[in-house]
């Protein structure tokens, strides 16, 4: 059984339906993308999957949980990370500050200290900036304070929603090594991403949505060798 399965998700907002009968499963320590242009319900699935947005029909399964029984919040403690498209660290805190928000809900302080030592370790770039206002970082040193403080409560998986947007290559590739790292250390992680070509040529396996439903999926290198796709939704001539 897959670490995270959901099947014929529905979804949306008020009566209108976004998503439409879409299924996706994530095994353990893979790295599995959703891809497709703006407006086609990437964000909406991806919130969907813990509650955050209206399901009208569908399973959620995270290993033996079924979360459609559970609350957006309790995600978190059952170990799911969740890292939203924007918005995703306190500005007016610090960095380290931020870090320790990832572990608000816990009481065993060594632990915590423990683990924000791993995540200094993980993240030294975060390790020289620990008194800086979140604002006062780079986009990309954003992205990574976002992705460390979900890494806190050290999820199984991390959902992660357009982490290499609006960067630099530079910083997108900087970002999209950590995130390789997780995966090696034993994270799996769903992500949303509009680069494509970028997240599939390291994914273990790829979602396409377009208006809300899935209109391909297939191994990441699968995917990138598609003619249709490649020319209707990355842009890319053939190969
Ligand atoms: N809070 C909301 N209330 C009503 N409709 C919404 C809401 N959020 C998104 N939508 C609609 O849902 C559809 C899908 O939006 P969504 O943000 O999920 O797309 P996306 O693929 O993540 O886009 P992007 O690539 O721009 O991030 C759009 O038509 C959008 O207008
Ligand atoms: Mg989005």
């Amino acid at each position: 059984m897959p670490l995270f399965q959901a099947k014929n998700i529905r979804a949306g907002y008020g009566d209108v339906v976004i998503i439409d009968d879409v299924s996706i499963n994530v095994a353990n320590d893979h790295l599995v993308v959703i891809v497709g242009p703006n407006g086609s319900g990437k964000s909406t699935l991806l919130k969907s999957l813990i509650g955050l947005v209206h399901r009208f029909s569908g399973t959620v399964f995270y290993g033996e949980h079924d979360l459609t029984k559970t609350a957006p919040w309790q995600a978190t403690s059952l170990g799911i990370g969740y890292v939203p498209q924007v918005d995703n660290v306190f500005a007016k805190l610090t960095v380290h500050e931020n870090l320790e928000m990832g572990a608000y809900s816990r009481r065993d302080k060594e632990g915590i200290q423990a683990d924000l030592a791993k995540t200094y370790e993980r993240f030294p770039e975060l390790a020289a900036r620990k008194k800086a206002l979140a604002e006062t970082l780079s986009g990309g040193e954003k992205q990574m304070l976002a992705i460390a403080r979900a890494m806190m409560p050290e999820p199984k998986i991390l959902l992660l929603d357009e982490p290499l947007a609006f960067l630099s290559p530079k910083s997108a590739g900087k970002v999209l090594n950590k995130l390789l790292q997780i995966q090696k250390d034993g994270t799996a992680i769903l992500m949303v991403e509009q680069n494509a070509v970028k997240a599939l040529q390291n994914a273990s396996y790829g979602y396409v949505l377009n208006e809300g439903r899935c209109v391909m999926e297939g191994t990441g290198a699968e995917l990138l060798a598609n003619k249709s796709l490649r020319e209707k939704f990355l842009g890319l001539g053939n190969i």
